[in-house]
């Protein structure tokens, strides 16, 4: 909690202790702690001189936001319509069973967090996923398992 704080308070500076900047500041936060803990949201409340509800509200209202931690190593599927048809739920599947995770969970250890996204405009390389925000493309349910084989061992996976 103490590094939370320390953290935190880096990111709060007086130049930014005005409610116009609540949005900014969420985004820096979640860049920062990789989602928004509640701790956060209620410190942001405080600083801001605004009620819990309103970080809240607006928190749930922009999809970009997230209040769960999503791992070391982000695992983002994409399952808009071109990476659908071009199997990307049968990537997803694999990822499932792979990790022992649903789509919103993280991995016992905290390596690996699993998120579904709908189009991240490779459309032509569906079908596609970032791992790291790297872009991985045309894959198949063996693909991932070799880039999970390879990232589980501490091994960086080539991109293709
Ligand atoms: S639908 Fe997957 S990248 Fe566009």
């Amino acid at each position: 909690m103490a590094e939370l704080k320390e953290r935190l308070q880096r990111l709060l500076t007086e130049e930014k202790r005005d409610k116009r900047h609540l949005i900014s500041l969420l985004q820096e936060i979640q860049q920062e702690f990789s989602y928004l803990p509640r701790e956060v949201m209620l410190e942001i409340a405080w600083f801001l001189g605004v009620s819990p509800s309103t970080v809240y509200s607006v928190t749930t209202f922009f999809n970009q936001f997230r209040f769960t931690p999503v791992g070391k190593h982000p695992i983002r599927i994409c399952l808009g319509t071109a990476c659908h048809l071009a199997g990307g739920k049968l990537v997803l599947e694999t990822v499932e069973r792979e990790l022992d995770i649903k789509v919103g969970g993280v991995t016992a250890d905290g390596q690996f967090g699993l998120e579904r996204v709908a189009c991240i405009g490779c459309c032509a390389l569906a079908p596609v996923m970032t791992i790291n925000g790297d872009v991985y493309s045309r894959l198949t349910p063996l693909k991932m398992e070799e880039v999970l084989t390879l990232l589980k061992s501490g091994g960086e996976s080539e991109r293709k």
